[in-house]
């Protein structure tokens, strides 16, 4: 798919089908988060975490019924914000090539916030003390199909000086 569609067919998705992906798309989608850029990257890499075990999906909530979900997580970082930076950067890489990949996607806050809250799954799940969850894409098939569904147009305000 070429960047502008994938650009424009890209839209949070809250509702999936119950239909695992296949590992080489999520091989995929979890690879292209090393393409993300890093503020300090050899202090402040993040780690990722894929979860696809029901129970566990159901714990975090708010995954709007996703099979998969990869928890981005970040070590403690010298500069303020750098971290959710870096997460969220890692975060839209991700989303970008799981749409390209025909998969229904969503950034999502709450569910890494939740997982802060509980130290003996986070255990469980690998990630380091020293690692806080700080942001995740959820992935699966869409109930709708990935299609353009946005026009190339400024929304944002815009100052120039
Ligand atoms: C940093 C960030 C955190 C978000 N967290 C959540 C979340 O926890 N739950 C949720 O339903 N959507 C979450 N979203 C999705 C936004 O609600 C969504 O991107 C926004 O409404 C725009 O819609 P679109 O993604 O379809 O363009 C988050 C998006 C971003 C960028």
């Amino acid at each position: 798919m070429e960047l502008e569609k994938v650009l424009l067919s890209r839209k949070s998705c809250r509702a999936y089908l119950d239909k695992a992906v296949e590992e080489e798309k999520l091989e995929r989608v979890i690879t292209s988060a090393s393409l993300a850029p890093l503020g300090l990257p050899k202090m402040c890499t993040p780690m990722l975490t894929l979860v696809t075990d029901k129970v566990a999906l159901e714990e975090l909530g708010g995954v709007y019924g996703a099979p998969a979900l990869i928890i981005v997580s970040c070590p403690p970082s010298p500069a303020p914000g750098l971290a959710d930076q870096n997460a969220a950067c890692v975060v839209e890489m991700m989303s970008l090539v799981a749409t390209e990949e025909g998969l229904g996607n969503i950034y999502l806050y709450g569910a890494p916030i939740t997982l802060q809250q509980k130290a003996e799954l986070k255990e469980k799940m690998g990630i380091p003390e020293n690692f806080t969850p700080l942001a995740a894409l959820a992935v699966g098939y869409s109930t709708e199909d990935v299609a353009v569904c946005k026009e190339f147009a400024p929304k944002l305000e815009l100052t120039k000086f």
